[in-house]
């Protein structure tokens, strides 16, 4: 199961690209050098990888999956006979299906996921390291005959649009039908994807596999699984392999496996950056653009931004990703972004018509959901979607629910998986391969206390420094507790596919990549801090775009485009000068807008410190620049 490296390191299949991808893709350090960066091998052939992968699980057939929809509602057919899809009530929910998962296997598990790099410090102390050759051994034992009586799929997908200059491939093999018709929702499944990758592109293997051979005769489960789990990553060679879950991104190999762990590897080794984060277009009335990225760790309202409708008059946000990001240096010194991602699996409790309208919107047919309630007219339900729920459901087990079950209908990581082409705020061109150039950069937690409402860093450092405290506190009841923060940094905590530190020392360098002028301005936000009572101060939701509006005119002053006093100084950066941020109708006090923004320094001063022992983690891998910033922070504060 090792790969011998690709002698023919050669440009992208430059005759499967338009003219037009041709113009972008020059200088963006891809059509000039190879595809793939210096020793780091690509399996020699995809064919005879498929062969040895076969070899080693034994499968009963093997399926080439080319993409198309003949092929997804083959599937998906298959899904309905077999019990693992139950087909939604055509007049309420067009061509939309719904899946329930075993109750063991039912969100990405942490603790089985491994980061296999040469040396346990490339890993870092947030990772869980493996020794490569160990894992190797014990996963050929743990694949061997996994897929006996079952069909394998090789799935070619692109992350991002085929052939684009900043998109990567890869092919998935699994055994689960449900995660090759996912893959159609999630990425771009084509034959062309094996072009590129017989031209030399590099690219990534994908092995999953459900963990549940059949016995000759032995009838299937509606959603076959193993208690036992590996989600492993080796960052080196660029492969990934995954047994035991068929859910999300334990089994979506191109989600967080590829897109994050190891492209942030790549990322890292060439020069651009692979990141969890949303992908918003903002207009202003005077139809100037802006796009912005924003990092977040779960439940702090990603989507919601995503698909934030503005509250402020004349102003538009577009969507372009609700997860993740890679931003690659351009030819136009800007840094160019693209959603590596063709659709949304995103969490459907707490989504209704009130808090994320568009997503309901969204929603409306050709979906895939998974793990949430029936309701007996067919259609599904989720808690948050109505305020009332109906008065008897299918729960997520299978099981009849009452409003007086003590247990939820819908699981809380029950989600959709539905095109992102479906959302009728989707940007116009969100599938340009160039990206669009990011103006701003935002970090966002959940804070009741101490992190303003938003600030904007004083220089990309400053925002490095930003990103790599992030946290959120921890539970409800530590609220407000500064001992009880969770670090998240970047919000990259479980999909950073190397050292943490080593990712910010990256970051550092990324600036020296991009034309001064076209860098992004890098911003913290924090929609959740809360008064003595425990009552949140902003509103949130669609009020967010107050925030959104004062980042884009900073952005303006920044480049000399309005001359008015926006920001004032303060230990944490700058703030909203009086009157700069739009509250306009806004039933707010003086005294809560005070509250949003006040920066306590005794507080603070604590929080450094426990900032200082997480930095002390990262040993010498903590760039010198992160502790300067640190003493910066102090000094202000005292
Ligand atoms: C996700 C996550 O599923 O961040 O997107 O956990
Ligand atoms: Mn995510």
């Amino acid at each position: 199961m090792t790969f011998t490296a690709n002698p023919r390191r050669t440009r992208l299949a430059l005759a499967e690209l338009t003219p037009d991808i041709l113009d972008r893709t020059d200088g963006f350090g891809l059509t000039a050098t190879d595809a793939g960066p210096a020793g780091h091998p690509s399996p020699r052939d995809v064919r005879a990888w498929v062969a040895e992968i076969a070899e080693l699980t034994q499968p009963d057939r093997i399926v080439w999956c080319d993409g198309s929809a003949a092929e997804k509602q083959r599937l998906i057919d298959e899904m309905v006979e077999a019990g693992t899809l139950v087909k939604l009530a055509e007049d309420k929910r067009p061509n939309s299906y719904l899946a329930r998962s075993n109750p063991s296997d039912v969100a990405r598990v942490e603790s089985r996921t491994f980061i296999c790099s040469e040396h346990e410090e490339d890993a870092g102390p947030t990772n869980n390291w493996c020794d490569p050759a160990t894992m190797r051994d014990e996963l050929d034992g743990v694949f061997e005959g996994s897929m006996r009586g079952r069909t394998m799929y090789v799935v070619p997908f692109s992350m991002g649009p085929v052939g684009g200059p900043i998109s990567q491939v890869g092919v998935e093999i699994t055994d689960s039908p449900y995660v090759v018709v996912s893959m159609h929702v999630m990425t771009r499944v084509s034959p062309r994807v094996v072009d590129l990758i017989d031209g030399g592109q590099q690219w990534v293997p994908a092995v999953h596999s459900v963990g549940a051979p059949l016995a000759e005769g032995e009838e299937d489960v509606a959603w076959p699984c193993n208690d036992d789990k590996y989600i492993v990553h080796y960052p080196e060679s660029r492969e990934i392999w995954s047994y035991g879950s068929g859910y999300g991104g334990n089994a979506l190999l191109g989600k967080k496996c590829f897109a994050l762990r190891i492209a942030s590897a790549m990322a890292r080794d060439e020069g651009w950056l692979a990141e969890h984060m949303l992908l918003i277009r903002v207009t202003s009335p005077e139809q100037r653009q802006y796009h912005l990225a924003a990092a977040f760790p779960s439940a702090c309202g990603k989507t919601n931004l995503a698909m934030l409708q503005p509250t402020v008059p004349g102003w538009t946000v577009e969507t372009l990703g609700d997860d993740i990001v890679w931003m690659r240096p351009g030819p136009d010194g800007s840094l160019r972004a693209i959603n590596p991602e063709a659709g949304f699996f995103g969490v459907a409790p707490g989504t209704g018509p009130e808090t994320n309208p568009t997503a309901i919107e969204t929603l409306t047919h050709d979906v895939i959901f998974t793990n949430v309630a029936l309701t007996d007219d067919g259609d599904v339900w989720w808690e948050g979607l109505t305020p009332e729920p109906p008065e008897h459901l299918i729960d997520w087990r299978g099981d009849d629910w009452t409003p007086d079950s003590d247990r939820p209908a819908a699981h809380p990581n029950s989600r959709f998986t539905v095109a992102a082409a479906q959302c009728p705020t989707i940007a116009d061109g969100w599938e340009d391969p160039a990206g669009v150039p990011v103006d701003a950069i935002v970090f966002g937690g959940r804070r009741a206390s101490n992190v303003p409402l938003v600030t904007q860093a004083t220089s990309w450092e400053h925002g490095v420094f930003m990103g790599a405290t992030i946290s959120s506190e921890r539970t409800a009841a530590a609220e407000g507790a500064v001992g009880e923060l969770r670090r998240d940094p970047f919000a990259m905590l479980p999909f950073c596919g190397y050292n943490m530190a080593d990712h910010w020392a990256h970051w550092l360098r990324v600036a020296g990549l991009v034309d001064d002028a076209r860098r992004p301005k890098i911003f913290q936000v924090n929609w959740f801090r809360k008064d003595a009572d425990g009552a949140f101060v902003w509103p949130g939701f669609g009020e967010n775009s107050r925030v959104v509006k004062w980042i884009a005119e900073q952005i303006d002053r920044s480049r000399g485009i309005r001359t008015d006093r926006g920001a004032v100084t303060s230990p944490l950066g700058l703030l909203p000068a009086p009157g700069a941020l739009d509250t306009t109708g806004l039933d707010l006090t003086d005294a809560e807008l005070d509250a949003l923004f006040d920066v306590p320094a005794e507080a603070w001063l604590a929080e450094t410190d426990l900032t200082e022992e997480f930095f002390a983690r990262f040993g010498d891998h903590l760039p010198e620049e992160m502790t300067r910033q640190l003493e910066r922070l102090r000094s202000r504060l005292r």
